[in-house]
C-alpha cells in the first residue's frame, strides 16, 4: 500500500484527485460504491435444483469401484447448487451430499464443527452409525444427528451396500470461519452399546404415527418438527401430504432443502417444475415461492436454517420484485 500523508488530502483537486488518494490509502468511498452495500430485499443467487437418487444410485455404485474403502467417508456426491461458479453448497447455509457405504465397510471415526444429519435411504439390520462411543441402528427413512464436535463413523456390519443422505451446515461455517475437523486416535471408536433410543436418532415408524396424531396444516397435509430443533442451526420438519394434496411456501428468508423420504410428486417455482420421487433431493433457496404437489401419500423431510434466522430476527417474508 502506497504512503499518503493527511497533507495529501488538502492538495486533491478534484474528485479524481482524492479517489485517488484513497485508493493509494487503502479505503474504499462509500458514496459511489462499486456494488451497494445494502438493498431493499435480498439478493437471492441460489437456484431451485432437484437431483434425483436414481442417478445419485448408479453413481455411488461406480464410486465404489474407483474410491477405495480407507476413503469410504469421503465416497460421496455433493449436490453442488448449479449456478455459475459454485462447487459445493446446496442453499447460502446447507450442503446436502449422497453417501454409500459398501458391505463390511467402515467410515473412519471423526469430528468436526458443522452440525450434520442423516437420511437414510437404504440400509439392511447391521448398519450403524457410532455417535459419541454409542451405535445407533441406521433403519430406513430414519434421521440421524450428529451435532457439532459430536465423534462418528458409520459401519455397515451387512451383506449389502447401504445409501443415505448428508445435510450439513458446512457452508454456514465456512462462511464464518470455524471450521475444525479431526480424525479419532481409534480408526473406528470402540462400541458395545446400541443405543436405538439415542436422542440423536429419529426413527421413521415414530415419524410415521406423530403425523397420523397431527392436526391437517391445510387439506390433506400435516407436518412435524423432530426436536425443538434438531440442532442449534438446523430445523428439521416432516410433512405428510395425502395423494393429490398440494402445500405452498411464499418466497422467505429461509433456506431450505427437501428430500423425499416416501411417495412421488411435483415440486413447481414460477420459472420451473420437478418431478420427484422417493430419495431425490429439491433446493428450495432462499427468496424463491413454491408448491410440492403429492401424486401419491408422500413423506418429505425439510431441512432448513430456521433456528439461525429466529434467532437473528431474520425470519421474513421477501415480497416480489416490484
Ligand atoms: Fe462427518
Amino acid at each position: 500500500m502506497a504512503h499518503v500523508e493527511p497533507e495529501d488530502f488538502n492538495r486533491a483537486g478534484n474528485m479524481e484527485e482524492l479517489l485517488g488518494l484513497l485508493g493509494k490509502a487503502g479505503i474504499e468511498n462509500g458514496w459511489a460504491k462499486r456494488e451497494p452495500s445494502m438493498y431493499a430485499i435480498p439478493k437471492n443467487k441460489f437456484a431451485p435444483a432437484h437431483w434425483t437418487y436414481a442417478v445419485a444410485h448408479a453413481a455411488l455404485d461406480a464410486a465404489g469401484r474407483f474410491v477405495n474403502t480407507e476413503l469410504a467417508e469421503r465416497r460421496n456426491l455433493i449436490l453442488n447448487n448449479p449456478i455459475p461458479g459454485n462447487h459445493y453448497p446446496t442453499v447460502t447455509t446447507l450442503v446436502s451430499a449422497y453417501q454409500m457405504v459398501k458391505a463390511g465397510e467402515v467410515a473412519r471415526s471423526h469430528r468436526h464443527t458443522s452440525n450434520a444429519l442423516r437420511l437414510v435411504l437404504q440400509s439392511k439390520p447391521g448398519m450403524y452409525t457410532i455417535v459419541d462411543g454409542k451405535k445407533i441402528p441406521m433403519v430406513e427413512n430414519d434421521v440421524l444427528l450428529t451435532p457439532n464436535w459430536s465423534w462418528h463413523a458409520h459401519s455397515n456390519e451387512t451383506n449389502a451396500s447401504a445409501y443415505w443422505l448428508d445435510f450439513l451446515d458446512v457452508p454456514l461455517t465456512h462462511l464464518l470461519g470455524p471450521m475444525f475437523f479431526e480424525h479419532h486416535e481409534d480408526m473406528i471408536e470402540k462400541s458395545d452399546i446400541i443405543d436405538a433410543a439415542s436422542p440423536c436418532r429419529f426413527p421413521f415408524e415414530q415419524t410415521v404415527a406423530r403425523l397420523a396424531d397431527a392436526p391437517e396444516k391445510s387439506p390433506g397435509v400435516r407436518e412435524i418438527q423432530l426436536g425443538a430443533p434438531a440442532m442449534r442451526t438446523i430445523a428439521l420438519h416432516v410433512l405428510r401430504l395425502e395423494a393429490g394434496a398440494s402445500f405452498e411456501v411464499a418466497p422467505s428468508t429461509l433456506n431450505c432443502i427437501h428430500a423425499v423420504m416416501v411417495g412421488a410428486g411435483e415440486a413447481r417455482f414460477d420459472d420451473v417444475a420437478f418431478n420427484w420421487t422417493r430419495g431425490d433431493v429439491v433446493a428450495t433457496p432462499s427468496g424463491r415461492g413454491y408448491t410440492f404437489t403429492a401424486r401419491e401419500q408422500s413423506y418429505l423431510l425439510r431441512v432448513s436454517d430456521e433456528p439461525l434466522m429466529t434467532f437473528l430476527d431474520w425470519l421474513r417474508p421477501i415480497p416480489a420484485k416490484a
